[in-house]
């Protein structure tokens, strides 16, 4: 039995719809089942509730072999997913595959990032098998770009010329698949998941001349600039502080790490920047809802 946290986001999703697809017995731990009904096929079993449910984590943890634990950036990030783990500890002792991100690290100016160091912390310490993934920029944070590249023929951000090494999302749904169905792939390891080169801004937007077929320009933002459009946002403060921390760390080269992990686990070279965002015009125009920024 395989338990999903965050069943509902971008990476989960897809998650529960490869182990539906591979015929898994599955279950999902869900805030709101309106809406998992909604986005997820049917006949799963659901364990509607908050990760700050520690009985409800418990009974959903119970029985399993392998969880993937995965919650949005917040500043209860470390007790929510430390809920899971002390229930995996109480329970079946499950193999967990953690989303993480980027820089993760116990000593990380970037709150996050010492938030996904203290869980995987946690997770060492208590002998549960496990592997780390370490996502470093989701390529669907550019989604929120497309309007602008395609009315106005610019794109705006605060990393300079920094490169990142982006990732899709779905390729990090179909390593994590993997994995929950094969726990010996990467036992006790942490993975850096990106594509197979970095880009530049200035490359990002060349790749919008070429999706949209017209020209598109990288306008540079000061983190001046980048804070007083996130105060405008009515995002809360911590958040805001967050996103300024990203681009910092990509400015100073931390987004600056491609390795070819994707390729060497799926067997197949990782979606480029082209593909995903040809797919991204094609399906959609574009996912409104993302940020500017990753989080
Ligand atoms: N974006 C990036 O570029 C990037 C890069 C590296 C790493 N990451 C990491 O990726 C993770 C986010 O992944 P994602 O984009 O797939 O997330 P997402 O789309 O924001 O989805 C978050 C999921 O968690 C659920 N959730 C939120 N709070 C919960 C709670 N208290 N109890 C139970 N469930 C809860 C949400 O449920 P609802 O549907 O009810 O809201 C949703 O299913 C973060 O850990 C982040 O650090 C992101």
């Amino acid at each position: 039995m395989i338990l999903i946290t965050g069943a509902t986001g971008r990476i989960g999703r897809r998650v529960v719809e490869r182990l539906v697809e591979a015929d898994q017995p599955l279950r999902v731990l869900v805030r709101d089942e309106e809406k998992a009904k909604h986005l997820l096929p049917a006949g799963i079993d659901v364990f509607a509730g908050n990760l700050a449910d520690y009985g409800l984590v418990q009974s959903a943890v119970d029985g399993t072999q392998s969880v993937m634990l995965l919650s949005p950036v917040d500043p209860k990030q470390v007790e929510l997913q430390g809920n899971v783990v002390n229930a995996a500890m109480a329970t079946s002792h499950p193999y967990i595959v953690k989303i993480s991100g980027l820089d993760t690290a116990a000593d990380s100016y970037v709150d996050c990032g010492r938030w996904h160091a203290e869980t995987e912390q946690q997770i060492q310490s208590s002998g549960l098998r496990h592997t780390f993934l370490r996502p470093l920029f989701f390529m669907q944070n550019l989604a929120f770009l497309l309007d602008s590249a395609r009315s106005k023929g610019i794109i705006r951000a605060g990393v300079g010329d920094s490169k990142i090494a982006m990732v899709d999302a779905d390729d990090i749904a179909e390593v994590t698949t993997k994995l929950l169905m094969d726990k010996n792939m990467l036992m006790d390891q942490e993975v850096t998941l990106t594509t197979a080169e970095s880009v530049t801004y200035h490359q990002v937007a060349s790749v919008f001349t070429q999706v949209l077929a017209r020209k598109v320009r990288y306008e540079q933002q000061s983190l001046e600039e980048v804070r007083q459009a996130l105060l405008t946002s009515n995002q809360p403060e911590w958040h805001i502080n967050i996103l300024l921390q990203f681009n910092r760390a990509f400015l100073e080269g931390k987004g600056d790490a491609a390795n070819t992990a994707v390729e060497d686990i799926l067997g197949r070279p990782a979606t480029t920047l082209l593909q995903y965002l040809q797919r991204e015009v094609e399906q959609s125009g574009g996912d409104q809802s993302s940020n500017p920024f990753p989080s």
